[in-house]
């Protein structure tokens, strides 16, 4: 018997939810391409994992998506491209891998004072990788780096309006307010979903910034360069934790009418 053709799809993961403001994104640039989203969510946060764990989790995630046929990896989660991106592109040499990396340079670009705000994970700010990013497109500008331990995985859990998330994001904001930055990078897939809250903590005079937008074209940019067959497009999702709880925050936070699919890997 032979396997039932797959066809060509981006493959995107992240730890969890974040990587679904990606996900929207990549579809609304690319809405005729198949895009199969996995969420780590039995191993989330990723934010205070270890660089080896990271890698090894990354790995097996890929592995999954290639085997469902994805020609391109977009990897929605800074922590797991400053951690295993390049342990990617080492296994799969040939393979086009787009990852999400906090938008320095376009920070730097946009502030008016030259003082520059970050909100990430630990892990993303304790990484080699973050750090030459920085130093290398900072320039004459100041970069003030505010990990955020706990904030990824209270997002996770859906509850945006608790009484604890507020008062974890007031904590977070209040380093970057006092340092006067007027631009702040969000450096976590997961921190659009609370823009308002952060936008409100920081003050109005402070440009806040994402980046899904420029990941998302550059895998468009990638995706084109293959020269694949126009498809039937649409979004796969699945999960290494709930499927009821991944499907649910797709359908309340994005108005996505999908059915998340729980998955072993
Ligand atoms: N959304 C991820 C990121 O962009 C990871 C958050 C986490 O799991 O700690 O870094």
């Amino acid at each position: 018997m032979t396997a039932a053709p797959v066809s060509p799809s981006i493959g995107v993961f992240d730890s969890g939810v974040g990587g679904l403001t990606v996900l929207r994104e990549l579809h609304r640039q690319l809405p005729d391409v198949p895009l199969h989203y996995i969420a780590d969510a039995a191993y989330a946060p990723y934010g205070e994992r270890s660089p080896a764990f990271l890698a090894e989790r990354s790995t097996r995630l890929t592995q999954r998506l290639l085997d469902q046929g994805a020609r391109l990896i977009v990897i929605a989660c800074n922590t797991a491209t400053a951690h295993a991106i390049q342990a990617l592109r080492e296994r799969w040499p040939g393979l086009p891998i787009v990852g999400t990396e906090p938008g320095i340079k376009p920070a730097v670009a946009a502030s008016s004072n030259g003082r520059v705000g970050v909100l990430a994970t630990p892990a993303t700010i304790a990484s080699q990788r973050y750090r030459t990013l920085v130093h290398r497109h900072a320039g004459s500008a100041e970069v003030f780096s505010q990990p955020c331990p706990g904030l990824a995985d209270l997002i996770e859990r859906g509850n945006l309006q608790s009484p604890e998330l507020a008062e974890l994001i007031e904590q977070q904001c209040a380093p970057l307010r006092e340092a006067g930055v007027d631009t702040v990078l969000m450096g976590c897939t997961h921190y659009p979903f609370v823009q308002t809250e952060l936008q409100q903590a920081l003050g109005p005079q402070v440009r806040l910034l994402n980046i899904e937008t420029a990941v998302a074209q550059q895998a468009r940019r990638l995706w084109e360069a293959l020269s694949i067959a126009p498809a039937q497009g649409g979004l796969q999702l699945a999960t290494t934790g709930d499927a009821a709880t991944l499907t649910r925050f797709a359908n309340q936070m994005l108005g996505w009418q999908v059915q998340a699919e729980a998955v072993v890997i």
